[in-house]
Protein backbone atom coordinates (compact mmCIF):
# COMPACT_ATOMS: atom_id res chain seq x y z
CA UNK A 1 0.00 0.00 0.00
CA UNK A 2 1.00 3.47 -0.75
CA UNK A 3 -0.46 5.30 1.86
CA UNK A 4 1.17 5.92 4.89
CA UNK A 5 -1.23 6.04 7.53
CA UNK A 6 -1.76 7.38 11.24
CA UNK A 7 -0.67 4.18 13.28
CA UNK A 8 -3.16 4.39 15.66
CA UNK A 9 -7.26 4.67 16.20
CA UNK A 10 -8.65 7.57 17.94
CA UNK A 11 -10.05 6.45 21.41
CA UNK A 12 -10.55 9.60 23.66
CA UNK A 13 -10.88 12.84 21.50
CA UNK A 14 -10.49 17.23 22.84
CA UNK A 15 -13.26 19.09 20.26
CA UNK A 16 -11.48 22.05 18.50
CA UNK A 17 -13.65 25.14 18.83
CA UNK A 18 -14.32 26.35 15.52
CA UNK A 19 -14.00 30.45 14.82
CA UNK A 20 -14.66 32.71 12.34
CA UNK A 21 -11.89 35.60 10.74
CA UNK A 22 -13.47 38.32 12.39
CA UNK A 23 -13.43 36.16 15.96
CA UNK A 24 -9.76 35.85 15.04
CA UNK A 25 -9.12 39.25 14.32
CA UNK A 26 -10.74 40.39 17.47
CA UNK A 27 -8.76 37.77 19.61
CA UNK A 28 -5.12 39.10 17.70
CA UNK A 29 -6.38 42.62 18.13
CA UNK A 30 -6.73 41.73 22.34
CA UNK A 31 -3.53 39.72 22.29
CA UNK A 32 -1.51 42.61 21.04
CA UNK A 33 -0.72 40.41 18.11
CA UNK A 34 1.34 37.91 20.14
CA UNK A 35 0.47 34.67 19.54
CA UNK A 36 1.42 33.35 23.47
CA UNK A 37 -1.07 35.53 24.69
CA UNK A 38 -4.06 33.76 22.82
CA UNK A 39 -5.81 31.11 24.44
CA UNK A 40 -5.79 27.65 23.33
CA UNK A 41 -9.35 27.26 23.16
CA UNK A 42 -9.16 30.34 20.80
CA UNK A 43 -6.85 27.84 18.41
CA UNK A 44 -7.89 25.53 15.83
CA UNK A 45 -4.71 23.71 15.13
CA UNK A 46 -1.94 24.41 17.55
CA UNK A 47 1.71 24.07 16.18
CA UNK A 48 3.35 26.45 18.53
CA UNK A 49 5.28 23.31 20.04
CA UNK A 50 6.11 19.67 19.63
CA UNK A 51 7.01 19.57 23.55
CA UNK A 52 4.52 17.87 25.98
CA UNK A 53 1.50 17.90 23.64
CA UNK A 54 1.63 14.61 22.55
CA UNK A 55 -1.20 12.48 23.01
CA UNK A 56 -0.64 9.65 25.65
CA UNK A 57 -1.27 5.95 24.56
CA UNK A 58 -3.92 3.74 26.36
CA UNK A 59 -0.82 2.03 27.85
CA UNK A 60 0.85 5.09 29.25
CA UNK A 61 -2.60 5.80 30.36
CA UNK A 62 -2.26 2.73 31.94
CA UNK A 63 1.03 3.24 33.18
CA UNK A 64 -0.27 6.07 35.15
CA UNK A 65 -2.35 3.91 37.28
CA UNK A 66 0.76 1.71 37.74
CA UNK A 67 2.48 4.86 39.22
CA UNK A 68 3.73 4.33 42.67
CA UNK A 69 4.53 7.41 44.71
CA UNK A 70 6.93 6.10 47.02
CA UNK A 71 9.14 9.05 48.25
CA UNK A 72 12.09 6.67 48.03
CA UNK A 73 12.89 3.29 45.82
CA UNK A 74 9.67 3.67 43.64
CA UNK A 75 9.13 0.52 41.47
CA UNK A 76 8.24 3.31 38.95
CA UNK A 77 11.78 4.62 39.30
CA UNK A 78 13.07 1.29 38.14
CA UNK A 79 10.84 1.00 35.32
CA UNK A 80 11.46 4.34 33.93
CA UNK A 81 15.81 3.27 34.55
CA UNK A 82 15.28 -0.04 32.74
CA UNK A 83 13.29 1.89 30.02
CA UNK A 84 16.45 4.58 29.65
CA UNK A 85 19.08 1.90 29.78
CA UNK A 86 17.63 -0.39 27.17
CA UNK A 87 18.38 2.86 24.70
CA UNK A 88 21.07 4.70 25.96
CA UNK A 89 23.55 2.63 27.86
CA UNK A 90 24.19 5.13 30.87
CA UNK A 91 25.91 4.10 33.90
CA UNK A 92 23.49 6.85 35.80
CA UNK A 93 19.87 7.96 35.50
CA UNK A 94 19.03 10.97 37.01
CA UNK A 95 15.44 11.89 36.33
CA UNK A 96 14.07 15.88 36.13
CA UNK A 97 11.00 18.14 36.11
CA UNK A 98 12.30 18.78 32.24
CA UNK A 99 15.42 18.92 29.91
CA UNK A 100 16.17 22.53 30.68
CA UNK A 101 16.60 21.28 34.85
CA UNK A 102 18.83 18.80 33.68
CA UNK A 103 20.88 21.23 31.52
CA UNK A 104 21.06 24.11 34.61
CA UNK A 105 22.29 21.43 36.79
CA UNK A 106 24.86 19.80 34.29
CA UNK A 107 26.51 23.09 33.51
CA UNK A 108 26.60 23.92 37.35
CA UNK A 109 29.23 22.00 37.51
CA UNK A 110 30.46 21.97 33.90
CA UNK A 111 29.91 25.61 32.72
CA UNK A 112 31.58 28.78 34.45
CA UNK A 113 33.12 32.38 33.45
CA UNK A 114 36.05 31.55 30.91
CA UNK A 115 34.95 28.31 30.11
CA UNK A 116 33.59 27.67 26.10
CA UNK A 117 30.87 25.04 25.02
CA UNK A 118 30.73 23.85 21.33
CA UNK A 119 27.76 21.93 19.50
CA UNK A 120 26.40 21.88 16.39
CA UNK A 121 23.60 24.35 17.26
CA UNK A 122 23.22 24.97 20.86
CA UNK A 123 19.09 25.53 21.82
CA UNK A 124 18.10 28.05 23.76
CA UNK A 125 17.15 26.72 27.37
CA UNK A 126 21.08 25.32 26.22
CA UNK A 127 22.72 28.73 25.74
CA UNK A 128 21.28 30.26 28.54
CA UNK A 129 22.13 27.72 30.92
CA UNK A 130 25.40 27.68 29.61
CA UNK A 131 25.90 31.73 29.38
CA UNK A 132 23.85 31.86 32.81
CA UNK A 133 27.22 30.33 34.37
CA UNK A 134 29.44 32.91 32.90
CA UNK A 135 30.53 30.34 29.89
CA UNK A 136 29.98 31.11 26.63
CA UNK A 137 27.85 28.69 23.79
CA UNK A 138 29.70 28.52 20.83
CA UNK A 139 27.46 27.00 17.40
CA UNK A 140 29.87 24.98 15.21
CA UNK A 141 27.12 23.38 12.42
CA UNK A 142 27.93 22.67 8.81
CA UNK A 143 27.53 25.52 6.13
CA UNK A 144 24.85 23.40 4.21
CA UNK A 145 22.79 23.71 7.42
CA UNK A 146 22.43 27.36 7.38
CA UNK A 147 21.00 27.58 3.56
CA UNK A 148 16.97 27.02 4.45
CA UNK A 149 16.70 25.55 0.31
CA UNK A 150 19.51 23.76 0.10
CA UNK A 151 18.91 20.05 0.04
CA UNK A 152 20.99 17.63 2.50
CA UNK A 153 20.38 14.48 4.21
CA UNK A 154 22.48 15.71 7.60
CA UNK A 155 22.00 19.73 8.08
CA UNK A 156 22.57 18.91 12.08
CA UNK A 157 25.88 17.25 10.93
CA UNK A 158 28.92 19.52 13.28
CA UNK A 159 31.09 20.90 11.63
CA UNK A 160 34.43 18.78 11.89
CA UNK A 161 37.20 20.72 10.64
CA UNK A 162 36.22 23.65 12.84
CA UNK A 163 35.83 21.56 16.39
CA UNK A 164 39.08 19.99 15.66
CA UNK A 165 40.35 23.64 15.28
CA UNK A 166 38.61 25.21 18.26
CA UNK A 167 39.77 21.80 20.83
CA UNK A 168 43.25 22.55 19.84
CA UNK A 169 43.26 26.48 19.78
CA UNK A 170 41.03 26.76 23.45
CA UNK A 171 41.59 23.39 25.13
CA UNK A 172 42.22 24.58 28.28
CA UNK A 173 38.80 26.44 28.19
CA UNK A 174 36.40 23.51 26.83
CA UNK A 175 35.02 21.39 29.37
CA UNK A 176 33.06 19.38 27.13
CA UNK A 177 31.71 18.74 23.19
CA UNK A 178 27.82 18.90 22.82
CA UNK A 179 25.74 17.36 19.80
CA UNK A 180 21.92 18.35 19.47
CA UNK A 181 19.72 15.43 18.07
CA UNK A 182 17.58 16.45 16.14
CA UNK A 183 18.88 20.29 15.48
CA UNK A 184 15.71 22.07 16.36
CA UNK A 185 16.84 25.57 16.63
CA UNK A 186 18.42 24.70 12.75
CA UNK A 187 14.95 23.13 11.62
CA UNK A 188 14.85 19.93 12.78
CA UNK A 189 18.04 18.64 10.57
CA UNK A 190 19.70 15.62 11.60
CA UNK A 191 23.07 14.56 12.30
CA UNK A 192 24.31 11.51 10.64
CA UNK A 193 26.09 8.49 12.51
CA UNK A 194 29.32 8.61 10.95
CA UNK A 195 29.22 12.99 12.26
CA UNK A 196 27.92 11.52 15.67
CA UNK A 197 30.95 9.01 16.05
CA UNK A 198 33.69 11.43 14.12
CA UNK A 199 32.58 14.43 17.14
CA UNK A 200 32.92 12.18 19.62
CA UNK A 201 36.13 10.52 18.66
CA UNK A 202 37.51 14.10 17.53
CA UNK A 203 36.32 15.35 21.68
CA UNK A 204 37.53 11.87 23.23
CA UNK A 205 41.14 12.58 21.71
CA UNK A 206 41.54 15.83 23.60
CA UNK A 207 39.96 14.27 26.73
CA UNK A 208 36.77 15.98 26.81
CA UNK A 209 33.33 14.32 27.34
CA UNK A 210 30.88 14.32 24.95
CA UNK A 211 27.73 15.12 25.38
CA UNK A 212 24.10 14.38 23.01
CA UNK A 213 21.30 16.88 24.08
CA UNK A 214 18.85 13.55 22.75
CA UNK A 215 15.25 15.61 22.59
CA UNK A 216 14.40 13.92 19.47
CA UNK A 217 16.67 10.85 19.24
CA UNK A 218 14.06 8.62 17.53
CA UNK A 219 13.57 10.99 14.70
CA UNK A 220 17.35 11.30 14.12
CA UNK A 221 17.72 7.87 14.53
CA UNK A 222 14.85 7.32 11.63
CA UNK A 223 17.02 9.76 9.59
CA UNK A 224 19.99 7.92 9.63
CA UNK A 225 17.96 4.77 8.94
CA UNK A 226 16.59 5.87 5.65
CA UNK A 227 19.20 8.14 4.80
CA UNK A 228 22.50 7.05 5.59
CA UNK A 229 24.47 4.47 3.81
CA UNK A 230 24.86 0.61 5.33
CA UNK A 231 22.06 1.48 7.76
CA UNK A 232 19.06 0.59 5.91
CA UNK A 233 18.28 -2.89 7.65
CA UNK A 234 19.04 -1.95 11.30
CA UNK A 235 16.50 -2.18 13.57
CA UNK A 236 16.01 1.50 15.66
CA UNK A 237 16.72 0.39 19.20
CA UNK A 238 20.33 -0.41 17.68
CA UNK A 239 20.82 2.39 16.14
CA UNK A 240 19.68 4.24 19.14
CA UNK A 241 22.18 2.47 21.08
CA UNK A 242 25.06 3.25 18.69
CA UNK A 243 24.32 6.91 18.90
CA UNK A 244 24.61 6.95 22.27
CA UNK A 245 27.52 4.54 23.31
CA UNK A 246 29.46 7.60 21.61
CA UNK A 247 28.79 9.98 24.71
CA UNK A 248 29.53 9.90 28.07
CA UNK A 249 26.49 12.27 29.15
CA UNK A 250 23.51 13.62 27.67
CA UNK A 251 20.72 15.58 28.10
CA UNK A 252 16.91 14.72 27.87
CA UNK A 253 13.28 16.88 27.47
CA UNK A 254 11.07 13.53 27.80
CA UNK A 255 8.41 16.08 26.09
CA UNK A 256 9.68 15.15 22.95
CA UNK A 257 10.67 11.75 21.98
CA UNK A 258 9.66 9.78 25.12
CA UNK A 259 6.07 10.94 24.18
CA UNK A 260 5.72 12.32 28.06
CA UNK A 261 3.35 15.55 29.26
CA UNK A 262 6.30 16.51 31.29
CA UNK A 263 9.21 14.64 31.90
CA UNK A 264 13.45 15.14 31.69
CA UNK A 265 17.14 13.45 32.80
CA UNK A 266 20.48 13.68 32.51
CA UNK A 267 22.38 10.67 32.12
CA UNK A 268 25.89 9.89 32.80
CA UNK A 269 28.86 7.78 33.23
CA UNK A 270 31.35 9.35 35.21
CA UNK A 271 30.68 8.41 38.72
CA UNK A 272 32.27 11.84 40.90
CA UNK A 273 30.16 14.00 38.50
CA UNK A 274 27.03 11.85 39.28
CA UNK A 275 27.27 12.22 42.43
CA UNK A 276 27.67 15.97 42.47
CA UNK A 277 24.67 16.08 40.06
CA UNK A 278 22.50 14.40 43.00
CA UNK A 279 23.94 16.80 45.46
CA UNK A 280 22.71 19.13 43.17
CA UNK A 281 19.28 17.59 42.44
CA UNK A 282 18.51 17.20 46.04
CA UNK A 283 18.24 20.78 46.35
CA UNK A 284 16.63 22.28 43.14
CA UNK A 285 14.40 18.78 41.72
CA UNK A 286 14.18 16.31 44.76
CA UNK A 287 14.98 12.91 45.86
CA UNK A 288 17.06 10.78 43.15
CA UNK A 289 14.55 8.09 42.48
CA UNK A 290 11.68 10.85 40.98
CA UNK A 291 13.68 14.10 40.64
CA UNK A 292 11.08 16.43 39.52
CA UNK A 293 8.41 14.20 38.76
CA UNK A 294 5.50 11.90 40.28
CA UNK A 295 5.70 8.29 40.36
CA UNK A 296 2.78 8.28 37.45
CA UNK A 297 4.78 10.34 35.44
CA UNK A 298 8.20 7.92 35.42
CA UNK A 299 5.84 5.06 34.31
CA UNK A 300 4.12 6.94 31.46
CA UNK A 301 7.40 7.92 30.03
CA UNK A 302 9.09 4.58 30.67
CA UNK A 303 5.85 3.34 27.98
CA UNK A 304 6.43 6.07 25.99
CA UNK A 305 10.24 5.35 25.49
CA UNK A 306 8.71 1.50 23.98
CA UNK A 307 6.18 3.53 21.73
CA UNK A 308 8.59 5.65 20.34
CA UNK A 309 11.31 3.81 18.61
CA UNK A 310 8.22 1.85 16.61
CA UNK A 311 9.03 2.18 12.99
CA UNK A 312 5.12 2.29 11.77
CA UNK A 313 5.25 5.68 14.20
CA UNK A 314 8.37 7.01 12.81
CA UNK A 315 7.96 6.21 9.02
CA UNK A 316 4.34 7.86 9.54
CA UNK A 317 5.99 11.40 11.83
CA UNK A 318 8.39 11.73 9.31
CA UNK A 319 6.38 11.36 6.66
CA UNK A 320 3.58 13.97 7.91
CA UNK A 321 5.99 16.70 7.54
CA UNK A 322 7.26 15.78 4.08
CA UNK A 323 3.66 15.90 3.03
CA UNK A 324 3.22 19.03 4.20
CA UNK A 325 6.52 20.24 2.61
CA UNK A 326 6.26 18.93 -1.17
CA UNK A 327 3.13 20.30 -1.37
CA UNK A 328 4.27 23.89 -0.41
CA UNK A 329 7.46 23.38 -2.08
CA UNK A 330 5.65 22.67 -5.23
CA UNK A 331 3.41 25.70 -5.31
CA UNK A 332 5.99 27.82 -4.71
CA UNK A 333 5.73 28.67 -0.81
CA UNK A 334 9.77 29.41 0.94
CA UNK A 335 10.17 26.60 3.10
CA UNK A 336 12.80 25.00 4.87
CA UNK A 337 14.19 21.66 2.89
CA UNK A 338 13.99 18.89 3.54
CA UNK A 339 11.58 18.47 6.11
CA UNK A 340 12.59 18.64 9.70
CA UNK A 341 11.76 15.85 11.86
CA UNK A 342 9.24 17.72 14.92
CA UNK A 343 8.14 20.75 12.43
CA UNK A 344 7.98 22.41 8.86
CA UNK A 345 9.60 25.51 9.14
CA UNK A 346 8.13 28.45 6.51
CA UNK A 347 10.83 31.11 5.05
CA UNK A 348 9.09 34.01 5.69
CA UNK A 349 11.64 36.41 4.81
CA UNK A 350 11.75 35.29 0.93
CA UNK A 351 7.90 34.71 1.54
CA UNK A 352 7.12 38.39 2.84
CA UNK A 353 10.49 39.76 1.03
CA UNK A 354 8.31 43.26 0.84
CA UNK A 355 8.63 43.45 4.74
CA UNK A 356 12.46 44.35 6.27
CA UNK A 357 13.83 42.35 8.98
CA UNK A 358 13.18 44.79 11.84
CA UNK A 359 9.31 44.99 10.78
CA UNK A 360 9.25 41.35 11.90
CA UNK A 361 7.73 39.37 8.82
CA UNK A 362 7.96 36.10 10.95
CA UNK A 363 5.98 37.51 13.09
CA UNK A 364 3.35 39.08 10.19
CA UNK A 365 3.13 35.38 8.97
CA UNK A 366 2.59 33.91 12.49
CA UNK A 367 -0.14 36.48 12.76
CA UNK A 368 -1.90 36.02 8.90
CA UNK A 369 -1.93 32.41 9.70
CA UNK A 370 -4.03 32.42 12.72
CA UNK A 371 -5.85 35.49 10.85
CA UNK A 372 -6.40 33.23 8.22
CA UNK A 373 -7.29 29.48 9.30
CA UNK A 374 -6.49 29.63 13.28
CA UNK A 375 -3.30 28.17 12.81
CA UNK A 376 -0.99 29.00 15.84
CA UNK A 377 2.93 28.88 14.99
CA UNK A 378 5.93 30.17 16.24
CA UNK A 379 8.17 33.01 14.98
CA UNK A 380 11.80 32.09 15.05
CA UNK A 381 13.29 35.13 13.60
CA UNK A 382 14.31 38.62 14.33
CA UNK A 383 11.55 38.92 17.27
CA UNK A 384 13.37 36.06 18.88
CA UNK A 385 16.77 36.65 18.72
CA UNK A 386 16.85 40.31 17.22
CA UNK A 387 17.44 42.48 20.95
CA UNK A 388 20.79 43.16 21.96
CA UNK A 389 21.93 43.34 25.97
CA UNK A 390 22.54 46.96 24.84
CA UNK A 391 19.05 47.46 23.80
CA UNK A 392 19.73 47.78 20.30
CA UNK A 393 18.78 45.33 17.18
CA UNK A 394 19.90 43.50 14.56
CA UNK A 395 18.16 41.17 12.10
CA UNK A 396 18.36 37.29 13.01
CA UNK A 397 19.97 35.31 10.81
CA UNK A 398 16.80 33.79 9.34
CA UNK A 399 12.86 34.63 9.44
CA UNK A 400 11.50 31.87 9.88
CA UNK A 401 7.97 30.70 11.30
CA UNK A 402 8.26 26.78 12.69
CA UNK A 403 5.12 24.86 12.65
CA UNK A 404 5.41 22.38 15.25
CA UNK A 405 4.03 18.89 15.57
CA UNK A 406 2.80 17.52 18.39
CA UNK A 407 2.98 13.83 18.51
CA UNK A 408 0.28 11.52 17.44
CA UNK A 409 -2.23 14.60 17.41
CA UNK A 410 -3.06 15.79 14.48
CA UNK A 411 -4.68 14.02 11.06
CA UNK A 412 -4.02 14.37 7.65
CA UNK A 413 -6.91 16.05 7.00
CA UNK A 414 -5.41 18.85 9.35
CA UNK A 415 -2.65 18.71 7.55
CA UNK A 416 -4.79 19.49 4.07
CA UNK A 417 -6.47 22.47 6.30
CA UNK A 418 -3.12 23.45 7.25
CA UNK A 419 -1.55 23.64 3.75
CA UNK A 420 -4.99 25.39 2.53
CA UNK A 421 -4.28 28.10 4.84
CA UNK A 422 -0.91 28.74 4.12
CA UNK A 423 -1.61 28.68 0.33
CA UNK A 424 -3.90 31.71 1.01
CA UNK A 425 -2.24 33.60 2.94
CA UNK A 426 0.87 33.30 0.46
CA UNK A 427 -2.05 34.18 -2.28
CA UNK A 428 -2.57 37.62 -0.61
CA UNK A 429 1.04 37.90 0.53
CA UNK A 430 1.62 41.55 -0.87
CA UNK A 431 -1.37 42.76 1.13
CA UNK A 432 0.68 41.83 4.37
CA UNK A 433 2.27 44.56 5.98
CA UNK A 434 5.16 44.86 9.02
CA UNK A 435 4.49 45.14 12.29
CA UNK A 436 6.23 47.36 15.12
CA UNK A 437 6.70 46.58 18.34
CA UNK A 438 5.10 48.94 20.79
CA UNK A 439 6.29 47.03 24.29
CA UNK A 440 8.86 44.85 25.01
CA UNK A 441 10.04 43.46 28.11
CA UNK A 442 14.19 43.39 28.44
CA UNK A 443 14.74 39.86 27.55
CA UNK A 444 13.10 36.88 26.00
CA UNK A 445 10.90 39.24 24.05
CA UNK A 446 9.07 37.19 22.31
CA UNK A 447 6.86 35.49 25.12
CA UNK A 448 5.05 38.99 25.76
CA UNK A 449 6.05 42.07 23.58
CA UNK A 450 2.99 43.61 21.83
CA UNK A 451 2.87 44.24 18.17
CA UNK A 452 0.72 46.96 16.21
CA UNK A 453 0.60 45.84 12.42
CA UNK A 454 2.22 49.08 10.12
CA UNK A 455 -1.58 48.55 8.08
CA UNK A 456 -4.24 46.44 8.59
CA UNK A 457 -3.45 42.64 7.73
CA UNK A 458 -6.17 41.82 5.08
CA UNK A 459 -7.79 44.99 4.11
CA UNK A 460 -11.19 45.12 2.81
CA UNK A 461 -10.98 45.64 -0.58
N1 LIG B 1 16.93 20.94 23.97
C1 LIG B 1 16.20 21.03 22.83
C2 LIG B 1 16.82 20.64 21.53
C3 LIG B 1 14.87 21.48 22.88
O1 LIG B 1 14.16 21.57 21.75
C4 LIG B 1 14.31 21.84 24.14
C5 LIG B 1 12.94 22.36 24.24
C6 LIG B 1 15.10 21.71 25.30
C7 LIG B 1 16.40 21.27 25.16
C8 LIG B 1 14.58 22.07 26.66
O2 LIG B 1 13.69 21.10 27.12
O3 LIG B 1 11.52 22.34 27.32
O4 LIG B 1 11.88 20.15 28.49
O5 LIG B 1 13.03 22.19 29.28
N2 LIG B 1 12.26 22.77 23.23
C9 LIG B 1 10.87 23.23 23.24
C10 LIG B 1 10.49 23.71 21.87
C11 LIG B 1 10.54 24.20 24.33
O6 LIG B 1 9.36 24.23 21.71
O7 LIG B 1 11.27 23.56 20.94
P1 LIG B 1 12.47 21.48 28.10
Amino acid sequence: MKTIIEPFRIKAVEPIRMTTRAERQAILARAHHNLFAIKSRDVLIDLLTDSGTAAMSAEQWAAIMRGDESYAGSPSFERFETAVKALMPFKHVIPTHQGRAAEAILFSLLGGPGKLIPSNTHFDTTRGNIEATGAEARDLLIAEGRDPMLIHPFKGNMDLAALEALLKAESAAIPCVMLTITNNAGGGQPASLENIRAASALARAHGKPFIIDGCRFAENAWFIKTREPGQETRAIPDIVRDIFSCADAMTMSAKKDAFGNIGGWLALNDDDLAEAARARLILTEGFPTYGGLAGRDLDALAQGLSEIVDEDYLRYRIRANEYVVERLDAAGVPVVRPAGGHAVFLDAGRMLAHIPPLAYPGQALACALYEEGGVRGCEIGTVMFGLQPDGTEKPAAMELVRLAMPRRVYTQSHADYLIEAILAVNERKHDISGMRIAWQPKALRHFTARFDPLAPAFPEP
